[in-house]
């Protein structure tokens, strides 16, 4: 076995606390980010992490799914540790599309952060409905998560099949004059199929990965940890599957802009995405364990793109290293 030592740089001097003049930007469909590390859904909440660092400071922040009621989320257990990663059935708690609009959005527009809402859906109509309250929002960008099951489709995610997705697009495509990412499942045979299919009915993006499915069994019991009996597996367990689905769909799709995540924790992580083709990154669980990650990535990044001039040039345009 080849063992690759990617650390190139030592950071742990950088002051994330201090204010920042962004050195590296990036294009995402369209939409000015500063730098190209955001945050990924559902593990950023503004209120939780207001008082850690200054959000703004971030390329983006893509928040929590909304769907057009509150909902509740799934019974606990809903996390369970795995090897080098978390499997989690949270089942997309939120407050509702209404409840964001009026507090979460706003608060982060006022600090001048860029935003992509995350938005989820029990069926066509629920995603329909929520794009249409969020299309007269200040809103930056919308990010479509297909992995949510879906009555419309049978109870599967419509991130599995390409007709389904497809019709779903091609709806939400008529709501909406922002940009539109369709967040990818890797939880398929072939991603490339489902991309091409988003893409055709109209996304101007596409994000990826979600999680992988994934469960724990509690050996004295016999039984599932997880109340909803399986999961979806993040962190750095996932991050070489994140890749190799960029890669893949880099390739398939050599001009549609690609936001890569998974397992992303450090500055080399985020370039390996973007050498893998991606435009920009999203932070997921390492935010969970340390909330300054998304931040603290940004920053390394910064500084292996001071080192990659033409890199750092195709970003700036909106266009990608392969
Ligand atoms: C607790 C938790 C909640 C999540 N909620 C959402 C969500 O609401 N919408 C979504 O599109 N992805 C959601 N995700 C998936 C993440 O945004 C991300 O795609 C995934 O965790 C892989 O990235 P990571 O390995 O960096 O965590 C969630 C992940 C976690 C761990």
């Amino acid at each position: 076995m080849q063992v690759l030592d990617q650390t190139t740089s030592h950071t742990d001097d950088l002051n994330l606390y201090a204010s920042h003049a962004w050195r590296h930007s990036t294009v995402v469909a369209g939409v000015h980010w500063k730098n190209p590390v955001g945050t990924a859904s559902g593990t950023f909440q503004y209120a939780a992490v207001r008082n850690f660092y200054d959000v703004s400071q971030l390329g983006a922040v893509s928040t929590k799914g909304v769907s057009p009621e509150p909902w509740e989320g799934n019974p606990g257990v809903r996390t369970a540790e795995a090897p080098a990663g978390t499997v989690n059935a949270v089942g997309l708690q939120n407050p509702g599309v209404d409840a964001y609009l009026e507090d979460e959005l706003p608060k982060l527009k006022a600090i001048d952060a860029t935003v992509v809402t995350n938005v989820a859906g029990h069926s066509d109509d629920e995603y329909a409905e929520v794009v249409s309250k969020l299309e007269d929002s200040d809103a930056d960008m919308l990010e479509i998560n297909v992995s949510c099951p879906n009555v419309t489709a049978g109870g599967i995610s419509v991130g599995t099949d390409p007709q389904a997705l497809s019709r779903l697009i091609t709806r939400l495509r008529k709501l909406t004059t922002k940009p539109m990412v369709v967040k990818l499942t890797p939880n398929v045979t072939d991603i490339t199929v489902i991309a091409k299919a988003a893409v055709e009915a109209g996304a101007d993006a596409l994000s990826m990965i979600n999680t992988l499915l994934g469960m724990r069994i509690n050996i004295r019991t016999g039984e599932p940890i997880i109340a909803n009996i399986t999961g979806g597996l993040s962190g750095p367990a996932v991050f070489p599957v994140g890749l190799a689905c960029v890669y893949r769909v880099r390739t398939a799709l050599p001009d549609t802009p690609i936001i890569g995540i998974g397992g992303i924790d450090s500055g080399e992580k985020a370039l390996e995405y973007l050498y893998a083709g991606a435009n920009a990154v999203e932070v997921g669980g390492a935010a969970l364990l340390d909330p300054l990650a998304p931040l603290r990535v940004a920053r390394e990044l910064e500084l292996l793109l001071d080192e990659r001039p033409e890199l750092s040039a195709k970003l700036a345009k909106g266009e990608s290293w392969r």
